[in-house]
C-alpha cells in the first residue's frame, strides 16, 4: 500500500473555482452498503466474472439478475439512507461559489436521494433497466428477470441492469474529462483507485491542470501518492469536515 502524502497542503480554490468530486463505494459504506475490495467485500463473495460482465450476462442472465436483485433489495431496505458524507456534498454543491460536479462510480442512488443534482453515474445505476434489444432505459426499483418485457420494444429477455460492466465503456466520459481539464480542485472520496478510467482521473488532473488534489478515504488508496492533500478516516467524519473548511473560506 503506497504511503499517504507526507505533506497535507490545505488549499482552497478561488471563488468561482470549479470542483470535481469522484466517489466510490466507501462513501456508501456507513449507509450499510458493502464495498467491493475491503475484507468481506462483494468480490470476496462472488466472482465479478460471473455477475458483472457482458459475457456473464450472455452465459447466465438469471444469475446476473439475482446478483443485482439482491443488491437492489438491500438498497431498498429502510436502514439504507444517505449519510452525512452524501449530505455534505449536497451542501457543497449548493453553497460553493462556483461549479461542483459529482462523478460517482457507485450504482446505488444515495447521492440522488441526498439531493445531488450536478451528478454523473459513470458506472450507471442499478435502479434502472436498459434493453439490450432496443436500448430503451427505464426506472426499475424492484426485481428484474429474463421474463420481464421491455416497454420500449415489447420483447422479453433483453432487459439488463443499466450499469456498466467490466469491459464496457463508462458513461459520459467526454463530459467528465472536459470537467477534469478545467477544474481547480479534484477530490476523491471512498475509492481504492483500482479501476480505470476513474483511477486515472487524479493523474489526468495533475497532467492537464494546476488544480489542487485531495483524497478522503479510510486508508491510502492505490493512487495516494498522487494527491497533494489527504484525510484518512470514515467518510461521515472526513467529508463534512472538509466541506466545512472549503465553505468557511467564503462565509
Ligand atoms: N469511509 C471512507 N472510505 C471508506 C470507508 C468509509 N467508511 N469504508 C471503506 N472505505 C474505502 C476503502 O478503504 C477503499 O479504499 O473505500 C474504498 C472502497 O474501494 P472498493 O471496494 O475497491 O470500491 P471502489 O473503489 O468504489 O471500486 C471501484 O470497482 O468493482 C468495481 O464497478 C465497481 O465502481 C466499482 C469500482
Amino acid at each position: 500500500m503506497p504511503q499517504s502524502p507526507t505533506v497535507s497542503l490545505a488549499a482552497i480554490p478561488p471563488a468561482g473555482g470549479r470542483i470535481v468530486i469522484l466517489t466510490g463505494a466507501g462513501i456508501s459504506k456507513e449507509s450499510g452498503l458493502e464495498t467491493f475490495r475491503d475484507p468481506g467485500g462483494i468480490w470476496s463473495k462472488v466472482r465479478l466474472e460471473d455477475v458483472a460482465t457482458p459475457e456473464a450476462f450472455a452465459r447466465d442472465p438469471a444469475r446476473c439478475h439475482a446478483f443485482y436483485n439482491m443488491r437492489r433489495a438491500r438498497h431498498r431496505s429502510m436502514d439504507v439512507q444517505p449519510n452525512a458524507a452524501h449530505h455534505a456534498l449536497v451542501r457543497l454543491e449548493k453553497e460553493w461559489p462556483g461549479d461542483v460536479l459529482l462523478v460517482t462510480q457507485n450504482v446505488d442512488s444515495l447521492h440522488d436521494r441526498a439531493g445531488s443534482k450536478n451528478l454523473i453515474h459513470m458506472h450507471g445505476i442499478y435502479t434502472q433497466a436498459r434493453c439490450n434489444d432496443c436500448g430503451h432505459a427505464l426506472d426499475w426499483p424492484g426485481d428484474m428477470s429474463v421474463e420481464d418485457i421491455c416497454s420500449g420494444c415489447s420483447r422479453a429477455g433483453g432487459l439488463r441492469p443499466n450499469v456498466v460492466w467490466f469491459g464496457e465503456m463508462p458513461m459520459q466520459m467526454e463530459r467528465i474529462y472536459e470537467a477534469l481539464r478545467s477544474c481547480d480542485l479534484f477530490i476523491s472520496i471512498g475509492t481504492s483507485g483500482n479501476v480505470y478510467p476513474a483511477a486515472g482521473f487524479v493523474a489526468a488532473v495533475r497532467k492537464m491542470t494546476d488544480a489542487h488534489t485531495a483524497e478522503l478515504n479510510l486508508e491510502p488508496s492505490q493512487g495516494a501518492t498522487l494527491f497533494a492533500e489527504a484525510h484518512y478516516g470514515p467518510a461521515t467524519q472526513t467529508v463534512p469536515a472538509y466541506v466545512d473548511t472549503l465553505l468557511a473560506a467564503y462565509q
